[in-house]
């Protein structure tokens, strides 16, 4: 032995599986061999004795897993931080270890209560020494890494563990000598992977395959050369060999029955401190205010989980419950996250559930010019469909024309600002946009309980809906038909042939005639078909009162297409008495507008639709103004095209025979949609019947 590195370990007198704090004692308590063990520590201590000194720190009765030193805390040059366990089963062993660092001359670190860290098993140096990976997710906090960076001087990167199996960073992450690390990638997230592949070459990555990596390959002992480890694979053998690592394997299968393994039993103590770097740490902090019916909205749960889900990690600092059934609850959440990158994307998310900043905290919202005409800032904030405000210069102000999917911009006129969803092609130099997510706020009202389960109930991702439960849906949409017409509000149709096809032209051609519907909204295809039927009695081809195909059938739309072409456009054919019937002719017969949006696949087309998308597109936003009410029948690209530009507030009823539809469009997370699987003809003819059943205090005689 001629290394003056040291390590720390802990003979295993007391060592055994009591408890279950990680999946691989579950099932082995009690189950491992004390002098197997016993022969197995023996041995690792020999060997990496060859290498360095080894330190020993008295084992304690009633503490088995203090073998674990490596979970003692994390050193680097004469000062330590002690670990903070998460689980009760293990912090007995804190006070031990304290004892041994500041018997040894360390300077000791103790984190605040209630913030987990445990140790060199969740924190390791880059050999060289350049900076700290930090791992958390299961027992170490993100908001312990800030600590580490003050305290150590050293640059935390962190990394987010997602798999339970490699709970510590340690089980699943190995740097060694001369910038070489050995990880298991599946161990992390897709951030922390893209962190690790930015600062270690690929040459340098030794990707360790699953086999391998349960095997605890990655929780290896590295000096100098040598890595001293469990049994692996010749393979991986091999591929060490070939960057100059020669392996030593040392059974330790005992205490795989415990999660741990080589370098899990060690701490190495001579870290040796790089002077001229300095402390850094990207972890952000934020805290947030929501209020609503948070507890039975579900409201607090699924902020809690969207920042977990998306990297971060969180603190309730206060949190006041509502008592009554009526009343409302707020809560102070401390949010964090690895990177500014990631806490936008929380926050982003977080502004869509209505989190506010605290009134001390509130900031103007960040404003970069358009330099590109079409073109957005990098980092602008994506708009959502809910009622949002942005701060400028002090004052809240509305924003305008709210759909999704667009950018914020502000323009000064000479009546004030004005802040309105644009889309990103519409953005013109005399505009500022919105960027990162600091003085935004959605408004939303708060959703009440009953409103919430009136929403599950009718989100019918499960698949068929009940007979009952369409009628009863049908029911609700004919009383909200009839109450908007007769105030004279406005309500939008979109719709597929499949409406045709199923022998619901009719009832749609009735809607229209009676008042119901103000604009329609399609594509080529509605009206060709709609036409064709009027025409010659079938949709496609088929017969729509034998249902069956006729002869030459499929040549039927063409000709259509070719008579309205004739004419010049829809409204010429109907006034010269070719079209008698349908959807179409009423439309032209009631002034309701239309727009057909083209598509690539058009036959024809027809003079009507609208071969440029852009301008379909602004043609149906224009529509789209003002509607109260959008029925979606079986169209799902017109409709999560409308879906896009509706803002919140605006009921939506999707009916579709395919739940995937169904689902996509009626998960805007706001209450106001309703989705039903079924067949669209037999929805609208069940429709057409409640209508004519409903009798209204103000029911006005139309035609
Ligand atoms: N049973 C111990 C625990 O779950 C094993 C610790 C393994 N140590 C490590 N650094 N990975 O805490």
């Amino acid at each position: 032995m001629t290394s003056l590195i040291r390590f720390l370990m802990c003979a295993p007198d007391h060592y055994d599986v009591d408890y279950v704090i990680n999946p691989w004692m579950e099932g082995n308590i009690h189950k491992s061999s004390r002098d197997r063990a016993v022969e197995q520590w023996h041995k690792l201590h020999h060997t990496i004795k060859e290498h360095a000194i080894v330190d020993l720190v008295t084992p304690e009765q009633g503490w088995p897993d203090m073998v674990f030193t490596a979970n003692a805390g994390l050193v680097l040059g004469k000062t330590v931080v002690l670990s903070r366990f998460l689980h009760k089963e293990r912090q007995g062993e804190e006070p031990y270890f304290q004892q041994w660092f500041e018997k040894n001359g360390y300077t000791v670190h103790v984190l605040p209560p209630e913030l987990p860290f445990e140790g060199a098993g969740d924190a390791l140096l880059d050999r060289e020494g350049r900076w700290l990976w930090a791992g958390y997710g299961f027992r170490s906090e993100l908001d312990s890494h800030p600590y580490l960076a003050k305290w150590l001087d050293v640059e935390v990167l962190s990394l987010r563990l997602i798999d339970d199996r490699f709970y510590h960073l340690d089980t699943c992450f190995c740097p060694l000598t001369d910038g070489y690390l050995l990880y298991y990638p599946p161990a992390f997230d897709s951030y922390s992977n893209r962190l690790i592949e930015m600062r270690v070459a690929p040459e340098k990555r030794i990707v360790v395959t699953e086999p391998d990596a349960v095997n605890f390959a990655c929780n290896a002992v590295n000096v100098d050369r040598i890595v001293i480890m469990n049994k692996i694979s010749n393979k991986l053998k091999t591929q060490l060999a070939d960057v100059g690592f020669q392996v030593i394997q040392t059974p330790l299968t005992e205490f795989l029955k415990a999660g741990g393994a080589a370098k899990c039993l060690t701490l190495r103590t001579t870290e040796p401190v790089r002077e001229e770097l300095h402390g850094s740490v990207y972890v952000e902090s934020r805290v947030i205010c929501m209020k609503g019916h948070l507890l039975d909205a579900g409201l607090i749960n699924r902020a809690l989980d969207l920042i977990v889900d998306n990297g971060g990690s969180f603190q309730v600092l206060n949190f006041d419950l509502g008592e009554q059934r009526q009343s409302t609850s707020s809560a102070e959440v401390k949010v964090s996250a690895p990177s500014h990158e990631v806490m936008e994307e929380i926050i982003s998310q977080l502004i869509e559930l209505g989190a506010v900043d605290l009134p001390q905290d509130e900031r103007d919202a960040k404003l970069l010019p358009v330099t590109l005409d079409g073109v957005a800032p990098d980092d602008f904030y994506v708009s959502t469909i809910y009622p949002t405000e942005v701060r400028i210069n002090g004052q809240w102000v509305k924003v305008e024309k709210q759909r999704m999917d667009g950018a914020i911009a502000i323009t000064e006129t000479p009546n004030g600002i004005v802040a309105q969803c644009k889309l990103i092609r519409d953005l013109t130099l005399a505009d500022k946009v919105v960027v990162d997510v600091q003085g935004i706020r959605t408004v939303r009202k708060p959703e009440s309980r009953e409103q919430r389960n009136s929403q599950e109930f009718s989100f019918m991702s499960a698949g068929v809906s009940s007979e009952r439960r369409v009628e009863l849906i049908v029911e609700q949409v004919a009383w909200e038909l009839r109450k908007i017409r007769d105030a004279g509000g406005k309500v939008a149709v979109t719709a597929g042939p499949v409406v045709i096809h199923t022998g619901g032209g009719q009832h749609l051609a009735q809607l229209i005639r009676e008042g119901y519907i103000q604009t329609l909204l399609g594509g080529n295809a509605i009206a060709v078909h709609d036409i064709e039927q009027s025409l010659m009695g079938t949709s496609l081809g088929v017969d729509m009162k034998r249902g069956v195909a006729v002869m030459g059938g499929h040549r039927h739309h063409l000709k259509v297409i070719n008579t309205v072409r004739r004419y010049g456009s829809i409204a010429q054919a109907v006034e010269a008495g070719v079209i008698q019937s349908g959807v179409m002719y009423e439309c032209v017969k009631n002034n309701v507008p239309f727009v057909l949006a083209g598509s690539i696949r058009d036959d024809g087309p027809l003079p009507d639709t609208q071969m440029d998308l852009i301008k379909a597109q602004a043609e149906y936003t224009q529509q789209l103004q003002g509607v109260e009410m959008i029925l979606m029948l079986s169209s799902m690209l017109h409709s999560i095209g409308v879906g896009n530009m509706t803002p919140a507030g605006v009921k939506m009823v999707c009916v579709d025979i395919n739940p995937a539809v169904v689902t996509k469009l009626s998960d805007r997370g706001s209450v106001e949609s309703t989705g039903v699987v079924t067949d669209v003809g037999l929805f609208l003819s069940l429709l057409i019947q409640q209508l004519n059943q409903l009798t209204s205090p103000y029911t006005t005689q139309i035609g």
